[in-house]
This record gives structure tokens, sequence and C-alpha cells, in this order.
């Protein structure tokens, strides 16, 4: 949650890097900004509340001369989101912009009050400035100041500071926040992530927890926080600038769920033996999976769903008890682990701090773990024993589309892997299993071509209140998902039930006003229940929208009730199918309704708070 970005270099690019620099973040955090930058000595801030934009706007009014400047878009923790609050936070000479939490901020704060700094915003952010002010006032020089402060700073942080008395500078500094630096010639620049600096170099720098790093025009050097001087490898970062931005489509989102049958195609790219029939794992050790007996998956939100689809695949593929956690909830409960049990954190981008500190909490118990993650060097990626990347490419529309499917893809490619290796399926079932997924990019193909008939549908649906989404086995997960997506970017209130609950208690919900989504690809096991939960929404007067490859089923609808057909496949396979539409149906009913469907409110992509 919220983004920094800091450039140092040729005074004509500071303000074009800082902005555009803060646009490719905004999808960490949207509800105010702010910048600035050094000018004859002197800190000019610019910052606005609401989206950057209105920072734009207030900017297009300055001339920046500057060749030095730090920004940060906003998702609010401390204090609400308002222009006083927005970074820079500045004291004396310094100023500073944050993506974190200071734990102990009252404390701090409390102090320095009493020795007389004066504070003006409510985020905890000020301290960081007040108290690297605080040692300046004591005569420590700016870099000493820097380290001192973080020496009585907890919590998680990265920071940029500025001092208008070096404009030669930028320090910037990390604690469980993410943070890479580049540099150019004659530039040096740092950030929150990778688009913001993609367009000027693919040469970044993961800076380490406690490192901090002193920024001038044409050299970094990187110190620990006892002041010695490190050095950390340059990353050479494989990112097509092209693919971060919207190419055509109106949102991000739209792109995204356009991208998916790309997307599952580079993620099982070299990932298939010549011969069909087994997994290829190269970041794998075979050995790291003996005596392993249980699979216990950690997620949040969307990745919770794919890991949820993920347990029928490790159950019905590979044969091993699979668990599947909230990971929110995992660290703070006594879960049984042992040297048997296999950890599997999910995260697209790999910095959710609930799912983090899930996968700290096991590898503290010394439970193995692997990492499935969308984001090469990301925490998640670089604290697993093992990681499987998806090959999603960046998301940046906030509702995450692609990166679900590649995750229920790489599941379905480890329940395989893992399959074979403990003998649990034969080459023969593996080979038709890969075929299987092999086909979904083609059928993924056929349902993208339902956009305009699902947008058709949105205009009969996008007014009600309320909505329930149902799916049986792997379809109740894309149930969840589905109601997930429409409650984050249309506001409408959704669920999502496994089809055979409903007689349990939500079916006193179901009447005319309730539209319900029913996925219900074709499926032998299935099918007689699904027959009746449809019958039992149909007795009730309930309006249907069915999701289906059935065409008997299809038969028995009403003139009120609508239908999306899909291709038929595999049952196991089939999420990566059913859940276009859903993707589809939130997005149509938002965009009709005019919410702001990439950036929707409350939310940020990256949720680095726990
Ligand atoms: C929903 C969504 C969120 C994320 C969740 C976990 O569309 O994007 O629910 O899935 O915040 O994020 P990652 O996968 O980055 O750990």
């Amino acid at each position: 949650m919220c983004g920094i970005i800091g450039y140092i270099g040729l005074p004509d690019r500071t303000k074009n890097v800082l902005y555009s620099g803060l646009k490719s973040l905004e999808y960490r955090g949207y509800d105010s900004s702010g910048l600035c930058f050094i000018e004859d000595n002197e800190t000019r801030v610019v910052k606005s509340e609401g989206k950057l934009e209105n920072l734009n706007k207030k900017l297009n009014k300055h001339k920046i001369n500057s060749s030095v400047g730090i920004g940060h878009t906003r998702w609010a923790t401390h204090g609400k989101p308002s222009e006083i609050n927005a970074h820079p936070h500045t004291s004396g000479p310094i100023s500073v912009v944050h993506n974190g939490i200071i734990e102990n901020y009252s404390e701090l704060k409390d102090e320095l009050i009493k020795k007389g700094y004066e504070f003006y915003s409510d985020t905890d952010t000020e301290v960081i400035a007040h108290l690297i002010h605080d040692f300046l006032n004591s005569e420590f020089s700016f870099e000493d100041s820097v380290r001192l402060a973080f020496e009585r700073i907890e919590g998680s942080y990265a920071v940029a500071i500025l001092n208008q008395n070096e404009p030669d500078k930028i320090i910037a500094t990390r604690r469980f926040s993410p943070l890479i630096i580049a540099q150019n010639e004659n530039e040096c620049f740092l950030a929150s992530d990778i688009p913001a600096i993609i367009p000027y170099t693919n040469k970044v720098i993961y800076l380490e927890d406690n490192d901090y790093a002193i920024l001038n025009a044409d050299e970094v050097l990187i110190k620990d926080m006892d002041g010695n001087e490190t050095t950390r490898e340059v990353k050479i970062i494989n990112l097509d600038p092209v693919m971060v931005e919207k190419s055509g489509f109106r949102h991000f989102m739209l792109k995204e769920i356009h991208e998916q049958p790309r997307a599952v195609f580079d993620t099982l790219r070299g990932r298939i033996s010549e011969s069909m029939d087994s997994v290829i794992f190269e970041e794998l050790d075979l050995g790291f999976l003996e005596n392993i007996n249980r699979v216990v998956v950690v997620a949040c939100g969307t990745s919770f769903h794919a890991s949820l689809i993920g347990k029928y695949m490790l159950e019905s593929i590979a044969k091993i008890n699979a668990q599947v956690e909230l990971a929110s909830e995992f660290k703070y409960r006594e879960p049984v682990l042992d040297s048997k049990t296999l950890l599997i954190a999910v995260s697209q981008s790999g910095e959710t701090a609930d799912t983090s500190e899930a996968l700290s909490e096991a590898k503290l118990r010394g439970v193995k773990s692997l990492g499935i993650t969308n984001v090469e060097l990301s925490k998640i990626s670089r604290e697993a024993d093992y990681v499987l990347h998806t090959k999603a490419g960046p998301e940046i529309g906030v509702a995450s589309t692609k990166a679900f499917t590649t995750q229920v893809l790489v599941l379905y490619l480890f329940s395989v892997f893992l399959g074979l290796h403990k003998k649990s399926i034969s080459k023969k079932i593996a080979r038709q299993l890969i075929k299987d997924v092999i086909s979904a990019t083609k059928l993924q193909q056929t349902v993208l071509n339902l956009d305009g008939e699902i947008k058709e549908l949105s205009k009969e649906f996008y007014h009600y209140k309320n909505f329930i989404y149902l799916g049986r086995g792997v379809s109740y997960p894309v149930a969840l998902e589905g109601a997930l997506k429409l409650k984050e970017i249309s506001y409408i209130h959704a669920e999502g039930y496994a089809a055979g609950e409903m007689k349990h208690g939500p079916i006193a919900l179901i009447d005319e006003s309730m539209p319900v989504v029913f996925i219900a690809p074709d499926d032998e096991v299935y099918y007689k229940k699904l027959l009746g939960n449809f019958k039992e929404i149909k007795a009730r007067g309930g309006r249907i929208i069915f999701i289906t490859s059935n065409e008997e089923i299809v038969k028995m609808l009403d003139k009120d009730d609508r239908k999306i057909i899909i291709p038929k496949c595999s049952n196991l396979i089939s999420p990566l199918i059913t859940t276009i539409p859903v993707q589809f149906l939130a997005y149509h009913i938002a965009n009709l309704l005019g919410t702001d469907i990439d950036q929707p409110r409350n939310l940020a992509k990256v949720v680095t708070v726990e």
C-alpha cells in the first residue's frame, strides 16, 4: 500500500519521472498524492487529495527546475485521505515519503512534542521527518541522523528522504516494505515497484531489510545500519514497458481479462515435457518434496479462491491431504504443522503482509515452504524455500483477473508434478491431465468472444442491489470469486455459496429481486445435484444467469433466465474457463454503473499491512 518514487539527475526530467512514476504506482494507493523537489536550496511541496490527475493539475502550474525530488501516492492507514495527510511530510529541511506503518509512532510523537516539534498531520509518517530533523539539530550529519532515527523506529517502511541543505542526494531505506533502486548515466531512481522505473532502465537493485542507500546523480552507495558499505546484486528485469499500458482497452481490468490465454500460455511454456506426460519445474528440487504427506495453502482474497481450487486438484490428482487457510487467520491460531507438511503461500504481488507473515510463522516452525507468486524477487519469492512463478505479467487493475487463472494453472501443474513424484498417478493419467490443460488457452479464447454478449446481458442486471453466485466442486470457489469481483468493482452486494449449501439457509434470500449466477460446467458427478439446486431456485421465483455447457439444463430455463454457454472441458480445468464470464459480468455491470474500475474505492493492489 502506498507507492514511493525518487529521482536525482537531469532537471528537465525530474517532473516527468516523478509524475509518471507515481502514475504507474497508483495501483498501490490512490486517495491522495504529493511530491517535493528542492529548488534554490528550498523544499517545494505540491500535494493533492484524490486521484493523481488532481496533483497533475497543480503541477501544471509549476515549472520545476530541480534535479532532485521524491513523490508518493497514498492508501490511508493513519489519518483520513486529505491534502494535509498526503506525503511528503516535512520538518525543517527534511522531507519524507513513506510506505508502511510506524508501530511506535505515538510514543515517538509524544517525545517529539515534548521537545517542541509541532505536528500538523494525523499520519504516523510525520514522526520520521521530525525525528531525523531532531538528530540534525543535535549536530549529526544527514546520513547519521537518518541512521539514528531508524534505530528508534519500529514497524514497516520504505522511505525516501530529502534534505534541502544537501540537494545532491536522496537517502532511502527499507524494512518489510519493498524498495528498488536503479541507475543510468547521470541519474538515479528509487521506487516501490518496477513499472515506475522500467521506462528508463531494466537494471535494478532490490534493497534488503535495514539497508540504506545514498543516491547521487552519478553514484549509489548502499550501507547497512551500522554504516558499513555493502553490495547488492544488480538484477536484469525482463519486462516490456508496453505490458504496463492499456493497449487500446478502456481499462486495465478489461485488458487483463483478455490477456488470459497469453498469460496461461506463458505460464505453461517450458513446463511440459516433450513426451507430454510430465511437468517440468526446474525451480524445484525433488528431494525437497520427499516425505511430504500434507499441504497447507495460505492466501488472501482472490489468491485464496485460487487456492481453494488448488485443494481439489491436490487431493484428486496428487492424492495428498490439502488444507487451505486464510493467511490472516493462520498465524494467530495454533496451526498444527510438522516436518511432513509443505506450506504453500499463494500471492499475486508476493508482498501481501498477511500471507508473508503466515509464511514466516511456518518457517519459524521449521516447515518446508513453497511460494507461488507473480512477481519475481518479491518478498514471498525471496523468503520461501522454493518458488514457482505465474507468468501473468504485471497486473495493474486492482481487481485480480489473469493472476487468478495462472495461480489455478500453477496449482494444477504442481498437483500433476507431485502426483507423479508420489506415484499417485501414472504417466498415462498425467498425459491426459496435461492434454486437458493445454486445451485451456483455446477454450479461453472462445469464452473471450462472449465479451459483447455479456456486455448486453449486463444491461438487464446492473440495477439489482444483491446477487448470489452458486457452484459445486471447483465451481464453488469460482462462485466466491465471481461475487468478490462484483463487490469490489461495482459495490453491489454479492455472496458466493456452495450450491448444496443453499438449502441450509441462504435459500431464504431467493426472490425475484435476487439474481442467481449459477456456475455449472457440464459434469457427470454434479449434474443431478445441480438440477436439484436449479429447480429449488426456480420454485422460489429466482432469476438465473446460467454459465454452463450443459444443453439439457439450458432447455429448462424460463424466458426471464439468461444463459452464457461455454465450451465443454474437463471438470478440473473448468475454472480457467468459467471464471472469464464472471469477470466480464462484474466488469460490464461496474462499467454501466460508472465506477472507477481499475481503482475501486477503499482498495489497494498490494496490501502490505496486517
Ligand atoms: C481481489 C484482489 C485481492 C487480492 C488479495 C491478495 O481482486 O485482488 O483480494 O487477491 O489482496 O493479494 P495477493 O495475491 O497479491 O497476495
